[in-house]
């Protein structure tokens, strides 16, 4: 037996151990949960520290409520978007996807009653002038607040509950009148003078241009009613107060799914939407305990029935999706609107009517910070504590961390290389050669890759290498030619 303190290595002929700190040595324990919820200020740490996310224009002051994913950040993303087009697309016979374009004519928003109506309530703190939303200053003085309110109620209940609420920045309760803000963001594509009479605007919500489109889909494909059409893609929305993080921003992307149906089968599509939305969930391994259901106690005025999948977030239960019936609203304003027939007409029974449309809608970065929040732990290991990020092995940015034990063997590092270009045709793979074993190990953790390969001496003699599992902390000995099949079956 050989030990390599420099190394924290425990050589033996047939058992190799890098040990994830010089204290593991001493006590070699099995890590075990220290802290049930991280903070928030926990999770924008980490998300900083190892690269998800950043701050935008961060160098000239940063710009509010919009944020870029750095390079573990977009690995993630387009994780969580392929889990999503996996389940509602790829896996469903009834559902195709769609690519619309941000920008629709204008006259799209006055039909979805967008532009008359898609406003929030806010008002300004008359001693530091910080606009806030009035339905969210209520909510933290215990009050409801109706969507459904106009300006008059709105301004009522804050008259009425003034001394309750305080503003978020300086902690006064004094504020001028409430006004509705809408938030689409207007732009002047196409405008070329100069006088932004005609707004374009960016889409404040994918969907609309589904509905647009459900026409072409039904004409150039096989679906029949029922059907399901879904797409990822950016939205806007000018939102008035841009706290938390990356759960509400002003550009964001949505993924969303509007299922057709006959007006009779809308309430049962409905009920197994939301199973199949709660299932995926439970799929993607998030804690079950930190899930639950709200129901929409105030419609709007179109809607049917409407619930919100809410995540225990550390600011509290938030909505993190929203599934919804909504009736044939969507697509009767844009036939009154367009002046287009959108009737189906049931090829068997010759039946023509509106579609009823069901859909499931929920944000990438706020599925981003339910799955980082659910997956942060902290761990004791025997030397203190480490910071691992237990994500599911689907999301993972890095599935495979390869290491050379030392940086400077020449050998070592070219053995790595090679065990980095076998594998990466397969997994997403790392190669890491900054600092010692423990140091990289901290860092795959942190970043949740569930697999880090070490090749040492020992394997230039006998062509096997060290892997070492992200939440045991055990490692084993696999022979190189073996590890691809070994981490098809594990990943
Ligand atoms: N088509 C329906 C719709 O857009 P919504 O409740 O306004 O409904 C649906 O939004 C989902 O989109 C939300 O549950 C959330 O996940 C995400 N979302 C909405 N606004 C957002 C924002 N400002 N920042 C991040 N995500 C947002």
């Amino acid at each position: 037996m050989v030990w390599q303190l420099n190394s924290y290595t425990w050589h033996k002929r047939e058992k190799v151990v890098y040990f994830d700190s010089i204290f593991s040595m001493i006590s070699f324990v099995m890590p075990e949960e220290t802290k049930k919820q991280p903070t928030i200020d926990d999770i924008i740490s980490l998300c900083k520290r190892r690269g998800f996310v950043f701050q935008s224009s961060e160098i000239y002051g940063g710009f509010a409520a919009v944020y870029d994913y750095g390079p573990y950040g977009v690995e993630l993303a387009n994780n969580i978007k392929q889990a999503w087009w996996k389940a509602m697309v790829q896996m469903r016979e009834d559902i195709v996807g769609l690519d619309a374009s941000i920008f629709m004519s204008p006259k799209v928003w006055e039909a979805s009653g967008h532009v008359s109506g898609f406003s929030d309530p806010m008002a300004e703190c008359k001693q530091c002038q910080t606009r806030s939303r009035v339905d969210h200053l209520l909510e933290t003085a215990g009050i409801t607040a109706d969507e459904k309110m106009s300006e008059e109620e709105i301004n009522a209940l804050l008259t009425e509950h003034m001394a309750e609420v305080r503003c978020p920045k300086c902690g006064q309760s004094d504020f001028s009148e409430a006004k509705n803000f809408n938030l689409l963001v207007q732009s002047n594509l196409g405008d070329f003078t100069d006088k932004g009479e005609d707004p374009v605007y960016l889409r404040g919500e994918t969907c609309q241009g589904i509905y647009v489109n459900y026409r072409n889909v039904m004409s150039s494909s096989r679906v029949k009613i029922p059907f399901g059409v879904a797409q990822i893609g950016k939205a806007f929305r000018n939102e008035i107060t841009a706290r938390q993080f990356i759960f509400r921003t002003r550009e964001f992307e949505q993924m969303e799914m509007q299922y057709f149906t006959h007006p009779e089968q809308e309430m049962e599509e409905y009920e197994k939407l939301r199973e199949a939305r709660w299932q995926y969930y439970i799929d993607l391994g998030i804690k079950p305990e930190n899930l639950q259901w709200h129901k929409h106690e105030n419609l709007v005025f179109y809607a049917k029935e409407a619930y919100d999948i809410e995540y225990n977030f550390s600011f509290g239960w938030k909505e993190l999706e929203g599934v919804h019936a909504r009736g044939d609203y969507d697509l009767t304003q844009h036939a009154k609107a367009s002046g287009q027939d959108l009737n189906y007409t049931d090829g068997k029974t010759n039946e023509t009517f509106v579609p009823h449309i069901v859909e499931s809608s929920v944000g990438v970065g706020r599925t981003m910070l339910m799955v980082l929040t659910d997956a942060y732990t902290e761990e004791e290991v025997g030397d203190g504590s480490r910071v691992v990020l237990k994500l599911h092995k689907s999301l993972v940015p890095i599935q495979v961390a390869v290491f050379p034990l030392l940086r400077n063997k020449p050998d070592l590092v070219a053995k790595a290389h090679g065990v980095f270009d076998q594998l990466k045709e397969d997994f997403r793979c790392e190669f890491d050669d900054n600092g010692n074993v423990g140091k990289r190990y901290r860092r795959q953790d942190e970043i949740g890759t569930p697999y880090c390969v070490t090749v040492d001496f020992e394997s230039l003699e006998d062509g096997m290498v060290t892997v070492r599992d992200r939440d045991t902390m055990e490692q084993e000995r696999v022979a190189i030619t073996d590890l691809n099949s070994y981490f098809a079956d594990k990943l």
